[in-house]
């Protein structure tokens, strides 16, 4: 795939007129409202003059009929809905007529599979017919989401839809955030809190019904839950378990749990008409938005599917860009189009503006990730943009690194994309791809998460569950191999398990961090060294998304301000000067503020190009970590500023990230030979000297391997800490010797593992 040369076209412009940050700040206001024309067939040809012309000709003509057969009905639909209440509204869903034979096969099943369409009403309805029927009398009703925005936006609607305050009655959970209370009877949370919460109590005593929502995502939480749960449905007979899935995948679940009953939620869904580009699309962020702007008008929103961030950045760009040109040449009045970004990274008060209702006369056209597949759900969706494509992360096991990268979804996604035109009347799907690419190079299912992921914590967490054997796990889909085996080699290397594969006592204390092994392993040395407060501090602002603010158009006097904060040999120590200084400036800060055109700085944070809401996020963190250490009675010990014993706590965490120097600004990792880039933004960049030997937090993937976070180390350092890798005389050992230590060390490992398996299993007679 070649990269879009629109995105390419739309940075450039960006950088040179506005700042993205003010940018946004009039996405948020009036770039949602830019008016919009009524187009005429001229204007609609002469924008399909670009590449696949055809394929909108044919699109353009479908959408006419469509639209004169609509001409109102939509509309009226959703505004029926709207209007009515809470109690109303939910009488309408799918869900309702099924309610009292979902009941009645819940009461007589223990396992249960859902199926339904999207925006049946699985997600807000269930928990609260479970809670009407009794079941919350004698325990919690918990409902898993894959993703955070999810858990948190589903709880405040379905608080609402009962009239109680968030928190009270129905609360949510996701990591660092727990929003519930001693009253709380219905719970959404993240699967990850849940297999957390599996650590305390195995049988989760709490809950009487847990509901795994959206299970056909096979996210990495979810398939380890789903082998931890079906253990807790044999042991506890009072418990009861719902899984529910948009139409793919329901059989394998119920099989998985023997058999269990497939319950579907009849369908209120409208006939989409698919329309495939007829010739492969050379960009295909450029000819969403052409389809997008040729839209006539009519009833119906628009749904365009993107892979990220930056694209979806640059697509409503281009939107508002062409809208503007076309409103300025038009003599016509006025439909208008409402332009609105949404991806997880995007600030909660611009991502609720999806859900609201446009004004009258106003089209909405929602740019989004595979977040609005089948998480979210906007009413009223009648025309939908598919570009085919998506990001996923996936486990490089020889670098040991996580990419996300862009690959074409499955053919299975593209249907769900595509069902998402059809929810309030026959709507439309437009696949910016050819149906032989559909057919024939598109998977028929995404390959679950647990297949393509770093198995760090996974391993970490049910070793600590007594899963004494991971390849003996009961897996949906078991993991490859390779990556069970290369991330217990790498606790090893921390020493989180035994030469046998079972969990040290330093493992034990590193599961009670929701933190990956890496930092739980920094907090330990922390305590070895006597610098517990400093990692603490490193520690949480490495859990929260960067407290540096840097617009574009004032991007020099921001990196000055940066610069002041710089600890030359280290980004981590960097992190903690900051925090270390807005700790002096009693934690003061405010948001950044515009107001006639201009930003008005009024704190300390702003002076410093501080970002104060990640600030507080990391001092919330830090202090819930806190409460863990006190647990554990592990003291507060601090170092008082000898900054040197703080580095050497980082470099014990990270010694499979040490890296030599190679030359300027790049390096190679000591273990496995990768190439890795000194990133602009480091407090290492554009130092008088350079660093033998440097530690860094994680190998990101962008245009080079870039190191983030990265801290200068002394090489003695690392021959102490991890003497199977490090000699003091570095230059007798070449990499290759290194290297093939590394993979005999493994081997005997993983023949030790071997040998215990068959005693283990001779012992049980189970082989
Ligand atoms: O889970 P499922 O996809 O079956 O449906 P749901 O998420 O329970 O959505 C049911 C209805 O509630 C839809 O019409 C949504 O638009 C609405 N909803 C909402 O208005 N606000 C939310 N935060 C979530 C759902
Ligand atoms: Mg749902």
């Amino acid at each position: 795939r070649r990269g879009s040369p629109l995105v390419k076209e739309i940075r450039e412009k960006q950088s040179m007129n506005k700042s993205r940050q003010r940018f946004w700040e009039l996405a948020g206001s009036k770039l949602g409202h830019i008016l919009g024309v009524e187009e005429t067939a001229e204007q609609v040809d002469a924008g399909n003059a670009g590449a696949g012309a055809d394929q909108r000709d044919a699109g353009f003509r479908e959408k006419l009929q469509f639209s004169q057969h609509l001409e109102g009905k939509a509309e009226a639909v959703s505004d029926f809905v709207r209007s009515k209440s809470f109690s109303e509204q939910r009488q309408y869903l799918p869900i309702y007529a099924a309610r009292d034979d979902l009941l009645g096969v819940v009461r007589e099943n223990q396992v249960v599979v859902v199926v339904g369409e999207t925006g049946s009403g699985k997600t807000t309805q269930l928990t609260q017919y479970l809670h009407e029927d009794g079941y919350t009398r004698t325990g919690l009703v918990g409902c898993t989401q894959p993703r955070r925005v999810a858990a948190m936006s589903v709880a405040r609607r379905v608080s609402e839809e009962m009239g109680t305050a968030l928190g009270d009655e129905v609360g949510y959970a996701i990591r660092f955030e727990d929003v519930t209370s001693p009253n709380t009877k219905i719970k959404y949370m993240t699967d990850g809190v849940l297999l957390r919460e599996t650590l305390k109590d195995a049988d989760l005593d709490r809950y009487r019904v847990i509901i795994m929502d959206e299970a056909h995502e096979r996210s990495l939480d979810t398939d380890v839950l789903f082998g931890i749960l079906k253990e807790v449905v044999a042991r506890r007979r009072d418990f009861k378990l719902i899984v529910t899935s948009a139409t793919l995948n329901a059989e394998k679940f119920s099989e998985f749990f023997g058999g269990a009953p497939v319950f579907h939620i009849p369908g209120r869904t409208f006939p989409v008409n698919i329309i495939f580009s007829r010739t492969p699309c050379e960009d295909y962020v450029e000819a969403a938005v052409k389809q997008a702007i040729h839209m006539t008008s009519g009833p119906g929103d628009i749904l365009i599917f993107m892979t990220g961030q930056e694209e979806i950045e640059t697509a409503c760009y281009a939107l508002a860009e062409r809208m503007e040109q076309i409103v300025s040449s038009s003599t016509k009045a006025v439909p208008k189009l409402s332009i609105l970004p949404i991806y997880s990274q995007l600030p909660a008060d611009l991502q609720a503006k999806i859900f609201q209702k446009a004004e009258e006369g106003t089209r909405k056209c929602i740019v989004a990730t595979n977040i609005a597949e089948t998480s979210l759900t906007v009413d009223g969706i009648l025309y939908v943009i598919d570009t085919g494509y998506g990001k996923m992360k996936v486990y490089n096991p020889r670098m040991g690194m996580d990419a996300l990268q862009v690959f074409p979804c499955s053919r299975a996604a593209a249907d769900q994309r595509a069902g998402r035109a059809g929810r309030t009347g026959p709507g439309t799907c437009y696949r910016l791809f050819t149906e032989s690419a559909y057919q024939n190079e598109m998977l028929p299912n995404p390959v679950p998460e647990i297949q393509r992921t770093n198995l760090g914590n996974v391993v970490l967490l049910l070793k600590s569950l007594n899963v004494e054997n991971l390849l003996d796990f009961d897996f949906m889909d078991p993991p490859p191999q390779e990556n069970i085996l290369n991330s217990m080699y790498q606790l090893w290397l921390l020493g989180a398990l035994n030469n046998v594969g079972g969990l040290t006592s330093l493992g034990r204390k590193m599961v009670e961090f929701p933190l990956d092994p890496t930092l739980a392993k920094m907090l330990h040395m922390g305590k070895e060294l006597g610098c517990v407060d400093e990692v603490l501090t490193i520690v949480s602002m490495l859990s929260v998304p960067s407290v540096f603010f840097r617009p574009k158009d004032r991007a020099e006097e921001s990196d000055a301000a940066k610069e002041k904060f710089f600890v030359p040999e280290s980004d981590h120590l960097t992190l903690l000067n900051v925090y270390l200084q807005w700790e002096s400036n009693q934690y003061r800060g405010d948001c950044w503020r515009y107001a006639q055109e201009a930003i008005i700085k009024c704190d300390w944070c702003n002076d410093h190009f501080l970002n104060v809401k990640g600030l507080q996020k990391a001092r919330e963190v830090r202090s819930q970590l806190l409460d863990i250490l006190k647990t554990l009675k592990i003291p507060l010990s601090s170092c008082r500023m000898e900054w040197d014993v703080v580095r050497k706590a980082i470099c014990s965490a990270y010694f499979q990230n040490a890296a030599r120097l190679k030359g300027v600004g790049e390096y190679v990792n000591c273990q496995n030979g990768t190439p890795c880039h000194l990133h602009p933004s480091s407090a290492l960049y554009g130092l008088g000297y350079t660093p033998d030997y440097i530690v860094y937090h994680e190998l990101v993937l962008t245009k080079k391997e870039y190191m983030q976070c990265v801290s200068a180390v002394d090489p003695q350092w690392l021959a102490e800490l991890a003497p199977m890798f490090f000699s003091v005389k570095e230059g007798d050992t070449s990499f290759l010797d290194r290297r093939r230590w590394h993979d005999e060390e493994k081997t005997v490992m993983e023949g030790e593992m071997e040998k215990l398996r068959q005693e283990q299993a001779e012992a049980t007679g189970r082989e």
